[in-house]
This record gives C-alpha cells, structure tokens and sequence, in this order.
C-alpha cells in the first residue's frame, strides 16, 4: 500500500537558527512565502523560542507581527511552531495562566501546529501547555482540519535507561495526555539510522493509527539522511528537511536529495522538485547576505563527528573545551568526558538536552578541574537536584545529593505548582511603563523582560517619529 511520507521544512526556523544564529528577517522570507504555500508540505516551521528572542533583540521585530505576516501568505500550509513547555518560549518555569494566554495568542496570531517538548521528558512539564493547546486548537480544528494540533515531542538522547520501552512507553503517555502528533526529537543528531527504525517500528506498533509520528534530526554528524530514510522505510509519518542552501550540517538534511529520492516509491512525498527550485535559488541568496553579514560561518555545513565518538552533543562537547581552556587545563578533556556520565548518574540520568546538557558539562568540568567531585556546584546542579527542572527518568544518588543541596529541601511535585498566576500582574507592569499596544506585549515581556522593554522602547520612538537610528543608540548593541 503506498504511503504518502509528509515533510515539514525548517527553512523559516531551526535551518537559520542551526547555521546563522536565527538572523533571517521577514523581509528576506517575504519574496518566497507564497510559493512555499504551494510546495505541498504539511506544515512549515516558522516560529519558537530563538526566533521570538532574536527578532525583539537584534532585527527590530515584532515577532508577533512576523507571525501574522507569515500567516497572511501561508493559506494552505500549517506554520508550524517550537513551545518549550512550562518553560514556553523563554528559560523559567512560567505560572500556568501564562501558559494559558500564551497558546491562546499563537493559535489567534497564525499557528497550525504547536510542538511542545521538555527537556527532561517530564510529562507533568507538558500538562499545562498541552491542555492549552488542546483547549484551543480543538476550536480552531473545528473551522480547519490542518491546524489546531498538539504534537507532543520526546527528547531524544543516549544512555543505559533510554530503552526502547522508555520511549515507547512515554510515547503513550503523550498520547493518552491528548497529543495528535508523536515526534521523536534528536536535536544533537545522536540517534542513528538503525535505531531510528527501531524505534519508529515500535512506535508505529504501540501508537494509535490516527496518531502521527514526525522525526526531527539534524545532519551535524553526517548521518541525518540515512536516519530520515531509515525512518520512512520503518514507517514514520513525517520527517523534516530544510531547503539545501541552509541544509546539511547542524541544520537538518537538505529537502531536495530526500523528495528525489522518494519520488516513484511506494513512499513519494508528492512534491514537485521543480517548484522547489526558484526558491531554493532565493535562499541561496539569502545565505549569501547572511554570510557576508557575520551571522553564517560555513563551518557549520561540515559534517563533524565528534558526537559519533564521544557520545555527548556537538554543543555540549564544544562548552567543555570552552571551560577547559578558561581553567587552562586543556590536558584535562578525556578525564572531563570519563566524569559526565558519573555525574549523569549521580543526577538521576537526565537527556543531554539543554539546559541539562550544560549543567551536567560544567559539573563535570568542576569535579575534574577542582579534585574532588562536587567540591563546587552550580545553582542549576542545586535545582536539577532539588526537583527544580521536573523529574528525572531515575533516582537520583541520596549521598551526592546531601552533599550537593547542604539541606535545601527538595520537591517532588510538579514545578510551576509553586507559581502564583502571573498575567494580570506583569501586564500592569507593561501599562505602567507605558509600553502596552496589545494582549501580546505582556507576553513578549514576560519572555524577554529586559529585550523585550528595549524594543518597546524603540517601537515607541520609531511610531512618534522620532529618528530610529537615534532611538537605537545604545539599545541595540549589534
Ligand atoms: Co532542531
């Protein structure tokens, strides 16, 4: 029976967050967004929390407004979005009415598809933000059957307790909490092809029919189109390609190779590789402007091994060298890298995602660097111990943790039930300062405070005509 494979493409989001810092502008999205709508994707990823950052940060953007401009253009095709569960698009644990608002405002602005992951694999992370996205894309499903979905995302990682059984098991588990969308999310490109189908047969096994199973990689360490391709023959559902001029590397496989490959298989993705090429051609150009700007280094399009040999993610690999050389003990990387998985134990065994990829780095780092192992901890190593993050897949080791938490007491509830509701309150703020134009800013605040307040600021003198480059003066440092 043939089987239709659906790809999303990347190249509005994690393909210019992997390769140029994030720094695409919407005017450089702007001259292709209608002939993407046509290509026949199932969704384009086009918005999350680095985008969001960036376009207050450094373009001078609303990425509210970037949104509904997206939106506008893309009639047919489902934008796609990245929600860090509790955390949503910023770093801390946000009070659940946010969260509430937050999905609500996506939805109204533009959003087909929300996928929400946590770190830790902690489904009570997800609880909030998946009743959110339930509660308002049902309303939005009724009106469009491609949009309003819930796709629950696991963090892929490496180690003795990600078995098989883990993921499938918490495969379900996503499911039974209201998900449409199952996707396996290997940001550091650590899972490899044969596993990929592995997985993706168990899955398919243990999943109900109507749910769907997207695959995300990248090709940092050169296997990506092999994991995709892998995946496909087991049966998944969705992969995610971007456009070859910001594809390959540390962005994911290039989009092109994938839809020729395909093409007259029982598993043809539809797609004319045709209409693919005149907007190929554009981003080409685009890659070009990002490149001569500083925001593209081509070292980002080679492939790198390095995670295929020491087991830890190519970012996570390259912050140890970074504190090593700091420390001038650049002798020190192997006994560095002998230490993570001790410390990974000690804590419970986290995915080596960030945030807990750094902090597991850096405590290893000081374990190695000072002689004695949690001699010296960080804050995170503290609040990763004391349930802070959520919960980890197993018990942590009591003696460490005494050591480490010196009687800080731990909770074993979930994280944002210690938060008061937030919204009213910093939407106040917003009002006070004078900067409030819409539901929206309070939650570009409540991301990005001090961001955030910049670009009000910058919007308020460019809206009263005040010289915008004038208003930019020691705001903007970039
Ligand atoms: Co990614």
């Amino acid at each position: 029976m043939a089987k239709k494979v659906m790809i999303m493409d990347t190249i509005l989001r994690d393909a210019h967050q992997s390769h140029a810092a994030t720094r695409m502008r919407t005017e450089q999205m702007l001259p292709v967004l209608d002939a993407l709508d046509e290509v026949g994707y199932y969704s384009l990823e086009g918005w999350g929390g680095a985008t969001f950052d960036t376009c207050m940060r450094f373009l001078n953007e609303d990425p509210w407004e970037r949104l509904r401009t997206l939106r506008k253009h893309l009639k047919k095709t489902p934008i796609q979005m990245l929600l860090r569960g509790q955390n949503l698009l910023g770093y801390r644990n946000y009070a659940d009415d946010l969260v509430d608002k937050l999905v609500e405002k996506c939805f109204e602005n533009g959003i087909g598809v929300i996928r929400v992951f946590d770190a830790l694999n902690d489904p009570r992370n997800l609880e909030a933000s998946m009743k959110a996205i339930r509660k308002y894309g049902d309303e939005l499903h009724a009106t469009d059957p491609t949009r309003g979905i819930c796709e629950a995302a696991i963090s892929y990682t490496s180690g003795p307790v990600y078995t098989m059984e883990y993921f499938v098991n918490l495969a379900k588990t996503y499911e039974s909490m209201g998900a449409d969308n199952i996707c396996i999310k290997d940001m550091a490109n650590l899972l490899l092809p044969f596993d990929a189908y592995e997985l993706v047969k168990a899955m398919k096994a243990a999943l109900r029919p109507e749910t769907k199973l997207h695959l995300h990689t990248h090709n940092t360490t050169g296997t990506g189109d092999m994991v995709n391709l892998m995946a496909i023959m087991a049966g998944v559902d969705i992969v995610d390609t971007a456009l070859s001029p910001l594809g390959n590397g540390t962005s994911q496989p290039a989009t092109e190779p994938l839809v020729a490959t395909l093409k007259g298989t029982e598993y043809d993705t539809g797609i004319d590789l045709e209409k693919l090429i005149p907007i190929a051609a554009h981003f080409k150009k685009v890659a070009a402007e990002l490149e001569k700007e500083g925001s593209l280094n081509p070292k980002v399009r080679q492939v790198d091994v390095n995670t295929l040999i020491y087991q830890v993610p190519g970012g996570m690999l390259s912050n140890l060298m970074n504190q090593l050389k700091k420390a001038g003990k650049e002798d020190k990387l192997q006994e560095v890298l002998a230490e993570v998985p001790n410390v990974r134990r000690d804590c419970g065994y986290p995915p080596l995602v960030t945030p807990s990829s750094q902090i597991v780095g850096t405590q290893a780092v000081m374990n190695v660097v000072m002689g004695e192992r949690y001699k010296m901890v960080t804050k995170e190593t503290r609040d990763l111990f004391a349930g802070k993050y959520g919960r980890v897949p197993m018990p942590i080791n009591e003696e460490v943790a005494e050591k480490v938490l010196k009687g800080e007491p731990r909770i074993t509830h979930r994280p944002a039930d210690d938060l008061e509701p937030e919204y009213e309150k910093l939407k106040a703020e917003v009002i006070a300062k004078g900067y409030y134009t819409q539901e929206e800013d309070v939650l570009s605040y409540a991301s990005f405070p001090e961001v955030a307040e910049n670009f009000f600021k910058w919007r308020k003198a460019r809206d009263k005509g005040v010289d915008v480059d004038q208003a930019k003066t020691g705001v903007y440092p970039v």
